[in-house]
């Protein structure tokens, strides 16, 4: 399996380019089921998850060509109706891809994807919202199957805000009879990214980014040319590299809405961060300051996504920080490897923890837990002494586009074994 090995205490400085959000181009490469004709797509992250969805597509007919950074997908003939257990079991965001199906066939089959490292992830959400389409679901062997003879427009009311059940909701909806009407809606970016690309197929959808989505379905879809947000958590992650480390960066793209949930963080730790014309640059701090307390939310609420990585950035501070982890369950299983790294870190409940600010931190043998767990063992890599040797790096390539590379050219002395 292979390993990052950093040597810590370079700046990490430079400009930087991202990508497309991970979180954004999967329920988009899903959404393409729907037009039964051509997708291009640009601005797609060369990362593991979309080579799992690219499988999932051509498993089900679609064909697929993805160079450079774009993706071709023509869902013309998707003549097959079952998810294969083994891509969910690798990807259980795979489940985003049962709306479309289902918007597409009467028909479908798909395995349930259980939980991970982070949590159990239930799907309730995303089965009720169906049924309320006029689905009818069956679960036999931890298999989901959904019939239904016509999907009918009607009122979803989420009772917990759920980004995947959202989602999921939408794309069943685009062709349904009359109105849906989403109410409690997640109101993350890649929903409104997942509506431009949807509307730009054709679909009538508005509202996405508030709590109240509106869907007028539609009979046909049609073929569509379209670019995917930045990434906001790798772009987060990267301006946490700079600020443990003392270097400027500079991010050529990125969304301001999308990133002040983070980045007015990053300003309380002492970080001092002005919009451009269409990114943003980083000054760091000399010493980072405590934030005092960190409580996830959902958009526009500090995300979970970034909460490991703020959690390394906060070892390093003047004083005491409360993290209050309030999305998953189990969200806190990279507080074990920062402590082998010199962090001071208390676990007062499974999503309360105490992190005390320390001098510094030293290189060791750490493991990634999952991927933004991950994530916070590499900034911490890089701002220790020493070496620092990161094995099940897998983890981490899922959502970090060219990770070793990147970092490389932002002055990091990292390689890949
Ligand atoms: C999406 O996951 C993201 N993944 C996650 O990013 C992100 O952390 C999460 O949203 C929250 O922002 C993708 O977009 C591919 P949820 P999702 O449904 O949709 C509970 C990363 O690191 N819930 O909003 O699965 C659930 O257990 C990943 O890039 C139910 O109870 O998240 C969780 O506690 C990790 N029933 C909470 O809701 C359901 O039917 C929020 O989950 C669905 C969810």
């Amino acid at each position: 399996m292979s390993k990052y090995i950093i040597n810590g205490c370079n700046k990490i400085e430079g400009t930087l380019r991202i990508r497309g959000a991970k979180n954004a181009i999967l329920p988009i490469m899903a959404a393409t089921i729907l037009n039964e004709s051509i997708s291009i797509i640009h601005n797609v992250p060369c990362i593991s998850d979309v080579f799992v969805m690219i499988r999932i597509l051509e498993s089900i007919g679609c064909k697929v060509s993805y160079s450079e950074d774009t993706l071709i997908i023509d869902s013309s003939n998707v003549n097959f109706n079952k998810i294969d257990e083994e891509y969910v079991r690798k990807m259980r965001s795979s489940i985003i891809i049962m709306g479309a199906m289902i918007g597409r066939l009467e028909c479908i089959e798909i395995s349930h994807p259980g939980g991970c490292a982070i949590g159990a992830r239930p799907i309730d959400l995303h089965l009720k919202a169906l049924e309320c389409l006029n689905v009818k679901i069956e679960e036999h062997d931890g298999v989901i199957s959904c019939c239904r003879q016509y999907l009918e427009g009607n009122e979803i009311r989420f009772e917990r805000t759920s980004v995947g059940a959202t989602e999921n909701a939408m794309l069943a909806a685009v062709k349904a009879r009359g109105i849906t009407k989403i109410y409690n809606a997640a109101k993350e970016p890649e929903i409104e990214d997942l509506q431009n690309f949807l509307n730009a197929m054709g679909a009538k959808i508005k509202g996405a980014g508030t709590d109240y989505i509106e869907i007028e379905g539609v009979d046909k879809l049609d073929k569509v040319e379209y670019s995917v947000i930045p990434d906001r958590i790798a772009i987060g992650t990267y301006m946490v590299a700079s600020a443990m480390t003392g270097g400027r960066l500079e991010v050529e793209k990125a969304i301001r809405a999308h990133m002040e949930p983070i980045s007015n963080v990053l300003t309380n730790a002492g970080c001092n961060i002005n919009y451009t014309e269409s990114g943003l640059t980083l000054i760091p701090p000399k010493k980072i300051k405590t934030i005092d307390f960190l409580k996830t939310s959902p958009h526009p609420g500090f995300p979970t996504d970034m909460q490991s990585q703020l959690m390394s950035l906060m070892t390093l501070s003047d004083g005491i920080t409360i993290f209050f982890e309030t999305i998953f369950e189990n969200r806190f299983m990279h507080c074990k490897e920062l402590i082998k790294m010199g962090a001071d870190i208390k676990l007062l409940t499974d999503k309360i923890c105490m992190v005390t600010g320390v001098e510094s931190l030293c290189g060791g043998k750490v493991k990634s837990t999952d991927l933004r767990g991950g994530a916070s063992l590499v900034l911490a890599a890089l701002a220790a002494e020493g070496e620092t040797e990161i094995s099940d790096i897998y983890h981490i390539e899922r959502g970090y586009e060219n990770l070793e590379e990147v970092l490389r050219s932002l002055g990091a002395d990292i390689r890949r074994i």
